[in-house]
Formats: structure tokens, C-alpha cells, sequence
């Protein structure tokens, strides 16, 4: 980490860069610049040959995206670029900052990412709440615009694009890519039935790119700096460097842009320790939707494939640290209510299960329960996860499939002593 610049969260060095001098100053939009001297096919295959993959939650490569939409001669339709600004993951704000702090950047990548796919008009669907975000993308993109970064005939070279700035409504289900269309349609946000995927058939039935704004942000400095320099930050799978929200039980919670590679040891280190010099209990990689983890696997490189082999996921990078003084039954039951409150209610299974998942928690963090609900709950959770319409469903499981993994004593107590045995009686 020592001499490490961040390339995405620039704020961090550079104070100021919010205002468009400052970003110009220190190289800013020379990744645009530099994209117009290329094809649009060759900006595409340096984005593919950087491994980049998708900050969104998926870790999809973000290059193979792209491909996906067909060749213009088939499909004359105008093809668009929704860039997701959501952010309504429980415990990921890397993006608001991104926005609020160096929002060209983002713009920047929207630009270059336009002229790779040969799209004339990109939407960012912005999170309702990020009101001060929604006002700080207008103002950055007047002043692109008065630059002549954004209109007709971008610094000469004959292409154009608009980008228009969408305020959702705070809904979770939003930021689920079809519900985020949906939504941005002036439709209510219900995810939709896959295929047609996006690429073929996404925004006003025309092809469409759905990238998160995070990962868009990474393409201006690997246009300019090209794909070696971008895989010598992180690990083989997971390229370039990453950027993880640290929340919970540590001492200095916040963003923090690593080179990529990094331990949750190293996180753990990098955000001042465990907060009061507590033990560590147990972490989740990726935001609400993604396993928790037991201390003990701690050092687990954080980047998507060793999550995932480790039986959880990266997702949205939002680590969340839980010390010796969290009750597994008592967070299981507070993210159960988030996804309670967020299924959009469009299946049976998210539906009544998100309900019940509820239930069955209540009673047992409040002394009522019996053993057998144990089991009840991890039933009901399993049978949402691959039954649901669609992802919102599958996240809602993993938090008490994974505590009652690693501590059903902990639940049990709940049981043999009446209620929860963090709390006083
Ligand atoms: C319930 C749900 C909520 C999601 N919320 C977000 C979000 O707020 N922001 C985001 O970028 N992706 C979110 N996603 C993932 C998107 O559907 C999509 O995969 C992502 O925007 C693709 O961008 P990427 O390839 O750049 O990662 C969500 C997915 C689900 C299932
Ligand atoms: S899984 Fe949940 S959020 Fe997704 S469609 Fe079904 S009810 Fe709606």
C-alpha cells in the first residue's frame, strides 16, 4: 500500500478534483482524449484485455458485456448505455463518494464507454437518497459540456452523446438491472423475465450496456495507461485495484481504495483494527447479500474468486466487521428485515418467505423460540434462494444459512435460555 495513488478514488490524493481545472490539471479526460484516436473496436479490446470486472456485485468482465450487443446492421435500434448508481446494497458507499468527490471520472468513463460501444445516449439511474450525488452529476456535466467533452461533435471528432441524470425512488429492487429499466421506463420497478437480456432487448426494447458506475469509473486510466498497467494491481482473476466499503465493529470505518490482493486481515489493519481492541468474530465480504465468515478465515484474499471459493462472494466489496460482541441471531433478524422491506413482492417465494424469515427470527431473539425453528428458518431460507424471480430473493438466505452453519450453538442458546444471551435479561 505504501506509495500507492488511488486511480479511482482520486479525492483521496487530490483535494479539489471535484471542480473540472483541478481533474483537467491532473490528467483528466486525456483517457477520452486518447480514446478518440482509437477505434471504438480497439478502446473494447484494451477494456477485455484489462480483465476488468464489474464492481456491481456480479463480477461479471466487463469487455465480454459489451460484446454481447449485436452488430448495428442486425439491430438498427439506438442503443443505450444505464449506468446503475443505485447503491442500496447494506454496507457498500464507495460509489457515493466516487460521485460526490470525483464525479468526472465517472463521467469521463461513461464518455469513453459510449464510444466503444457506439452508443449516442447513457442514463445514470442515481439512488434517490443521493440527492447532493444527483446535484454534484449536473454540475459536472455542464461543465463537461461547456468543455466540449458531452454534446454533438466531442472536441472535434465528430461523435456525440447526452447523458441524462435519473433520481430513483429508493427502492433496493432498483438496482437489480431489469427493475432498474423498468423504473427508469416510468414503469414500477418489477425485475423482468430473462431473455431477452439487456443486450438484446433492455431500455425501450433497444440494446443495451448495464454497467455499475464504479466499474465505468476504472476505464478513463486503463485507456490511458492500457491493460499490462492495470493487471499489475490485484490478483490474476481479479484485476486492477479495489476499492472496499469497511463498515461495522472498526475503529475507521470508510472507503478504502488497495491495489487489489489484500487480506481481510490487511482490510481489518488498513481500517485501524477491530473497534476498542475487541476480538474479531466474523466478517461478510461483500455487502447483506454475501455469507458471513468466521474469524478464523480472515486471511481469505479479498477479490471474487476466492470469496466465492470460500463459500461467500465479494459482490459490491462492502465488508462488514462484526466483533466478539454480535449476535449472529440478532443480525441475521436485521438484515432479514431489509430484505423483508425491499421484496419488491412480485414472487411467492421472496414474498411470504421474507415474512417469515422475520417471524421465525423475532421469536427466537426474543426468548419464544423452539429448537426446532432452527431448522424452520433455514428451511424457509433455502427454499427462497433459486426458487425467487430473481437475485433479490437468493441474498436474502445466505445470513442465516451461513450463522446457523458456523453457530448453531449460538442459536440454540437463544432456545435454552429464553432469549438472546448478548442482552441482559
Ligand atoms: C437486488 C439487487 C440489487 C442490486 N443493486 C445494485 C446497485 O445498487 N448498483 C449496482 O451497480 N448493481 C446492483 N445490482 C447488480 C446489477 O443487477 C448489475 O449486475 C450491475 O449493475 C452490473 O454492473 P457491472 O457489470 O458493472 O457490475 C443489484 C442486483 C440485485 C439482484
Ligand atoms: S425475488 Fe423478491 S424482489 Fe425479486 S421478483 Fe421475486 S418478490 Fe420481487
Amino acid at each position: 500500500m505504501q506509495g500507492y495513488q488511488p486511480t479511482v478514488l482520486r479525492n483521496k490524493a487530490i483535494s479539489g478534483i471535484s471542480a473540472i481545472d483541478t481533474y483537467i490539471a491532473n490528467g483528466g479526460y486525456e483517457g477520452l482524449k486518447a480514446a478518440l484516436t482509437m477505434t471504438p473496436e480497439e478502446v473494447g479490446k484494451v477494456v477485455s484485455d484489462s480483465g476488468l470486472r464489474g464492481r456491481g456485485g456480479a463480477g461479471f468482465p466487463t469487455g465480454r458485456k459489451w460484446s454481447f450487443l449485436p452488430p448495428q446492421n442486425t439491430n438498427p435500434r439506438p442503443r443505450y448505455l444505464c449506468v446503475n448508481a443505485d447503491e442500496s446494497e447494506p454496507g457498500t458507499f464507495h460509489d457515493r463518494e466516487l460521485i460526490e468527490q470525483n464525479p468526472h471520472q465517472a463521467i469521463e468513463g461513461i464518455l469513453i464507454t459510449c464510444y466503444a460501444t457506439n452508443i449516442a445516449r447513457a442514463f445514470i439511474y442515481i439512488r434517490g437518497e443521493m440527492k447532493r450525488g444527483a446535484v454534484m452529476l449536473e454540475q459536472a456535466i455542464a461543465e463537461a459540456r461547456a468543455h466540449g467533452f458531452i454534446g454533438d461533435n466531442i472536441l472535434g471528432s465528430g461523435y456525440g452523446v447526452e447523458i441524462v441524470v435519473h433520481r430513483g425512488a429508493g427502492a433496493y429492487i432498483c438496482g437489480e438491472e431489469s427493475a432498474l429499466l423498468e423504473s427508469l421506463e416510468g414503469k414500477r420497478g418489477y425485475p423482468r423475465l430473462r431473455p431477452p437480456f439487456p443486450a438484446v432487448s433492455g431500455l425501450y426494447a433497444s440494446p443495451t450496456v448495464i454497467n455499475n458506475i464504479g466499474t465505468l469509473a476504472h476505464v478513463p486510466p486503463i485507456v490511458r495507461h492500457g491493460a499490462d498497467w492495470f493487471k499489475q494491481f490485484g490478483t490474476a482473476k481479479t484485476p486492477g485495484p479495489m476499492i472496499y466499503s469497511i463498515s461495522g465493529h472498526i475503529e475507521r470505518p470508510g472507503n478504502y481504495e488497495t491495489p487489489g490482493g489484500y487480506t481481510m486481515n490487511q482490510l481489518i489493519a488498513l481500517a485501524g483494527g477491530v473497534r476498542g481492541g475487541r476480538k474479531l468474530k466474523a466478517f461478510i465480504p461483500g455487502g447483506s447479500s454475501a455469507a458471513i465468515l468466521p474469524a478464523d478465515q480472515a486471511d481469505l484474499v479479498m477479490d471474487f474468486d476466492s470469496c466465492t471459493a470460500a463459500g461467500s462472494m465479494l459482490g459490491s466489496s462492502a465488508v462488514i466487521v462484526m466483533d466478539e460482541t454480535t449476535c449472529m441471531v440478532g443480525a441475521a433478524l436485521r438484515m432479514s428485515e431489509f430484505y423483508r422491506e425491499e421484496s419488491c413482492g412480485k414472487c411467492t417465494p421472496c414474498r411470504e418467505g421474507t415474512y417469515w424469515l422475520v417471524q421465525i427470527l423475532e421469536r427466537l431473539e426474543h426468548g419464544e423460540g423452539r429448537m426446532e425453528d432452527i431448522d424452520l428458518v433455514a428451511s424457509v431460507a433455502t427454499n427462497i434462494a433459486g426458487k425467487s424471480f430473481c437475485l433479490l430473493g437468493d441474498s436474502a438466505a445466505p445470513c442465516i444459512v451461513s450463522g446457523i452453519k458456523h453457530w448453531r450453538a449460538e442459536y440454540e442458546a437463544h432456545v435454552t435460555q429464553h432469549g438472546c444471551p448478548f442482552r441482559q435479561h
